[in-house]
């Protein structure tokens, strides 16, 4: 049965229907107009950081081209938008000492626009690109970043929440502080096994907390929207079931990954427990600093409740196995004692890390409703990517769209899960991070070798476009 064949209407009439995409990934502009750098401004102009050495400097040039964007959102037929905010073009140097009005502007015409065209904006406040000039005082390891986060997210709520009424704080800490602390994949490039990583996290939990915090005291009242954080999860499963190893593996790795900022924000008001205990032992018979995961204090404003809805950005399912830590090594995978491998049964697209597996999502929501006491949830982020050879005709990623918005369907019908939106990411081909321009999860391609970075519609952006079509004819009628 096919999504689009379905009689019944099993999304809600005021379903989100949407595509995302982020600042850095699409606006080029890197120094337009008094913008200033970003830490993926200076990681992508190091040597060997990006595929092929390439930048966003230019990409989609959003920044000129927002009314070609525009045209793409109104051809999908979307009812939202999630778009993020640079936070360097809004101030510079990263604090309010300085406004840049240029920036203000720019951002004043996307939102308008999508209003005028009766597209609702989501809007992130921080999509991996923290100004440069925080990080030479340490980044989302210093203290002191979530003052500045507050500063910088009262501004964007006193600026643009007269018209936004969905606000993501973070994107995907998860992945900033494991591959921009861990791993030094990504911005900032940092590589300091079993430390940073913990330490950014904590930052950023502080940072978004404090920003709801602003948000609920000072603009709900007025403004009545609703603030969360984006938090990217696999769906994990034993390598082998009957391994209780492999089992209690799987249940670190997601303590490890989605609880890591789940649990304090939603579950608990601290990291998971395996999480504590696995660290702590670690400390205790290792000699490792006593405070590498960080604790919660009740001076600094409480994190747990600091979400009005959950958004989930999901990609792929993995299958876990027990590993032992080698002694000695500090490292977030010596932590974790679970490994993450492939089951050859899933197709797997584009990037080696991309398992197609659509009813992991399912099962990952009824985990999320489970667990996280039964939120409202958008799905921010999901796609299927494509490398080598540019194909139009993509059929294959028009099913897998028409696949995983089944899978969604049972979990809003079957299982009872509240989700209110799913966002298609991405709504064009962009610089997908250290891959460069090598990996196109767009559903319209961009020539980037064009002046006019031409924009052509992909199959399944016509696929998407009809699934949203058919769906919200239907729910127009039963309403
Ligand atoms: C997410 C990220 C997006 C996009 C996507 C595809 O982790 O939020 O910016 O790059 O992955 O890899």
């Amino acid at each position: 049965m096919s999504i689009c064949d379905k009689r019944e209407n099993v999304f809600p009439h005021d379903f989100a229907w949407g595509a995302a995409t982020s600042a850095y990934q699409i606006e080029g502009g890197w120094n337009a107009d008094d913008k200033g750098l970003s830490i993926w401004d200076t990681f992508s102009h190091g040597k060997g950081t990006v595929f092929e050495d390439q930048s966003g400097d230019v990409a989609c040039n959003s920044y000129t081209l927002w009314e070609e964007d525009l045209r793409c959102i109104k051809q999908l037929g979307l009812t939202h938008y999630r778009m993020s905010l640079s936070w360097s073009r809004l101030l510079p140097d990263g604090t309010t000492r300085h406004v840049n009005q240029k920036g203000v502007n720019y951002y004043n015409k996307v939102i308008n626009d999508l209003l005028a065209g009766n597209v609702t904006p989501v809007v992130t406040l921080y999509h991996f690109d923290l100004p440069q000039a925080l990080q030479d005082r340490g980044g989302w390891t210093w203290a002191g970043v979530a003052d500045a986060f507050e500063a910088y997210a009262v501004l964007c709520f006193r600026t643009f929440g007269d018209r936004v009424r969905l606000w993501l704080t973070l994107n995907e800490p998860y992945i900033c502080a494991k591959l921009g602390h861990e791993d030094g994949l990504f911005a900032p490039g940092v590589r300091d096994p079993g430390v940073s990583a913990y330490r950014a996290g904590h930052n950023m939990l502080r940072a978004h907390a404090r920003a709801w915090h602003a948000y609920d005291a000072l603009f709900r009242p007025e403004q009545e929207g609703l603030v969360s954080l984006a938090l990217n999860g696999d769906w994990a499963e034993p390598l082998d079931p009957r391994s209780p190893q492999d089992v209690a593996a799987t249940e670190r790795y997601m303590a490890f990954t989605l609880g890591w900022f789940a649990s304090p924000v939603f579950m608990t008001g601290d990291y998971p427990a395996t999480m504590r205990s696995q660290i702590e032992a670690r400390n205790l018979a290792q000699g490792f600093p006593r405070d590498r995961l960080p604790v919660f204090v009740d001076t600094e404003p409480r994190v747990l409740g600091t979400a009005d809805f959950f958004a989930l950005n999901y990609y792929t399912s993995r299958r876990v196995r027990a590993v032992s830590s080698p002694p000695g090594t500090l490292s977030f995978k010596g932590d974790r004692e679970a490994e993450d491998v492939l089951d050859p049964s899933w197709p797997v697209c584009g990037v080696p890390w991309l398992a197609v597996v659509p009813d992991g999502l399912r099962k990952l929501l009824k985990y999320i409703k489970d667990t996280c006491q039964e939120p409202a949830i958008y799905i921010t982020e999901n796609g299927f990517a494509q490398v080598g050879a540019v194909d139009l005709e993509d059929s294959q990623r028009g099913q897998f769209y028409q696949d995983t918005l089944l899978e969604v369907s049972k979990a809003v019908r079957e299982d009872g899960v509240n989700v209110r939106g799913y966002f298609a990411w991405s709504l064009m081909d962009n610089f997908e991070w250290a891959d460069g321009f090598s990996v196109r999860f767009g559903l319209f391609h961009v020539d980037f070798a064009h002046p006019q970075l031409t924009r052509t519609m992909y199959r399944s952006g016509r696929d998407y476009a009809d699934i949203i079509k058919r769906n919200y004819s239907q729910s127009a009628m039963k309403k």
